[in-house]
């Protein structure tokens, strides 16, 4: 920026625990999200995506499914179906090990998640500089899983280090129970046991299973991956901040197969491929993005690491990047009677191949570019809120304004309007001024706004305003098309 466009521009800083407020109003307001079914006082947890939501996230989804298969030789993708056969499930280890455990207050009756409480506690004990008391903790901790009965032990360490509930301070808890994430329902006019299915609670095992069917059709040979993205569903035991952890959300996931011995080297470049996605095609700013190496794995992995995001309400999970070895494979091999292992054509070996996997969640990476990108600002000594999305993700692309609504200006702005309109999501807008006018676009993140004036009539020429700086300049109306397909490259 210019010294004059810093002065035109002038950045107010904003409290962290402010942001997630007025994000969750300008949503509502501005058409991206609104809660699911709310005039009947909505779903815990269940959201809906309006216009300018559901673009955005389609843009999202799209820029994924690009930089992972388009863009890729060797993965493919499918669309797999949210109800699979339950045996799926057995053999994945979800209907088993799919727990979290869970703890009750009596007093408050609100739940809680029993690994979340002590993890809460280690960290304060270590932030109050408490060092040997939350070694002795993390100890004892680390040590349940080989306990006898770990829900007691569970029990045992947040009775004995007097664990309050952090939200009331209460902490007149019940037994620790292992509570099953998977959404059950049944199928059939019959509502016994038998034709229980669950909700899918990852996208994966609808690659897994069509490993062979994806592997033949398309002539795929090791190393490849296969790409999907879906609706998931899990029953959360703690639910909240917005649309970070729902009940039903969408993830973005791609599993890559590759030859046992490699998979090291696969997941070490999967893992600096998926964080710079972040940054080159969603322009996040790095500086928010962090790694985290997890001690304690899910039941299917032997070494994982998630890309966090700085998100107003803390640093969370944003993607898991997973080795699941031959898990999945091996296990639907058991269970189906089928046999998985892939043959190389050319030495004759059969393996089961051993899996990376990049599993990104599509609900959470929408509200980490909506907090990275909300600014609030004052521009021409004017406060303005805006959405400082990267062109890509944003879902407008352009605005176009006629200065004067009426007569020759009107109708060149319509027929700039709708020559854009066949390539880009663009939008019209002829009412209040036109300072107003930017406003509107500025707070749903809209980078152009090319306006139609009197020189337009005489030059054939509009302008361009840039969002971020709130600067001008000149280019020939039958240029707009090129501007802005090159501003999306
Ligand atoms: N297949 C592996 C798997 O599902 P995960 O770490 O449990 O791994 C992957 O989930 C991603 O899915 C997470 O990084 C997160 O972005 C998203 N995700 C998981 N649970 C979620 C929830 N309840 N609400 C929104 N997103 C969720």
């Amino acid at each position: 920026m210019s010294n004059s466009e810093e002065k035109r521009v002038q950045n107010t800083s904003l409290a962290p625990d402010k942001v997630m407020h007025k994000l969750v109003s300008l949503a509502k307001r501005r058409g991206f999200i609104f809660p699911s079914s709310e005039i009947y006082g909505g779903l815990s947890s269940c959201f809906d995506y309006g216009p300018l939501g559901s673009e955005m996230k389609k843009n999202i989804k799209d820029l994924w499914w690009n930089a992972m298969t388009r863009r890729q030789a060797n993965i493919v993708g499918i669309d797999a179906s949210i109800m699979m056969n339950p045996t799926v499930w057995e053999a994945s280890g979800h209907v088993a090990s799919f727990n979290d455990p869970m703890i009750d207050d009596r007093t408050t009756k609100r739940r809680y998640r029993a690994d979340h409480l002590i993890e809460n506690h280690i960290e304060k004990l270590r932030r109050d500089g408490k060092t040997e008391q939350a070694d002795r903790v993390q100890a004892a901790y680390e040590a349940v899983s080989a306990a006898p009965d770990a829900n007691r032990a569970l029990y045992e360490l947040i009775i004995g280090e007097a664990i309050k509930a952090p939200d009331t301070g209460s902490g007149d808890w019940t037994e620790v129970r292992q509570f099953n994430l998977m959404f059950q329902c049944s199928m059939g006019a019959v509502a016994d046991t038998s034709g229980v299915v669950y909700l899918r609670p990852e996208t994966a095992q609808g690659i897994f299973v069509n490993f062979h069917n994806v592997r033949e059709s398309s002539r795929m040979k090791v190393p490849f991956g296969i790409a999907q993205i879906g609706k998931a569903f899990r029953n959360e035991i703690v639910k909240g901040n917005f649309i970070f952890r729902m009940v039903e959300f969408e993830q973005m996931e791609m599993q890559y197969f590759v030859k046992p011995g490699t998979q090291l080297e696969a997941f070490e470049a999967w893992r600096e491929r998926r964080f710079a996605w972040y940054v080159s095609d969603l322009g996040i700013s790095p500086e928010k993005l962090h790694w985290y190496k997890h001690d304690k794995l899910a039941h299917y992995a032997d070494l994982a690491y998630d890309i966090k995001f700085e998100f107003p309400f803390g640093i969370e999970e944003i993607e898991g990047i997973h080795s699941r070895t031959d898990f999945d494979l091996s296990q639907h091999q058991q269970y189906s009677g089928k046999n998985m292992e892939y043959i190389d054509q050319v030495t004759g070996e059969r393996y089961l191949p051993y899996v990376v996997e990049t599993s990104a969640g599509c609900d959470r990476l929408f509200l980490a570019l909506l907090s990275d990108a909300y600014n609030e600002d004052v521009v021409d000594g004017e406060q303005r809120v805006m959405l400082r999305l990267s062109p890509k993700v944003a879902p407008v692309k352009a605005a176009v304004l006629p200065l004067v609504k009426k007569g020759e200006m009107g109708e060149k702005a319509e027929q700039l309007r709708s020559e854009l309109s066949a390539s880009f999501l663009v939008q019209y807008d002829d009412a209040a001024s036109i300072g107003k006018r930017y406003r509107r676009q500025d707070e749903i993140g809209t980078p152009f706004c090319f306006t139609v004036d009197h020189q337009t009539l005489e030059d054939q020429t509009v302008t361009v305003r840039y969002r971020d700086t709130a600067t001008q300049e000149r280019i020939a109306m039958a240029g707009a098309k090129l501007f802005l397909a090159e501003k999306l490259m």
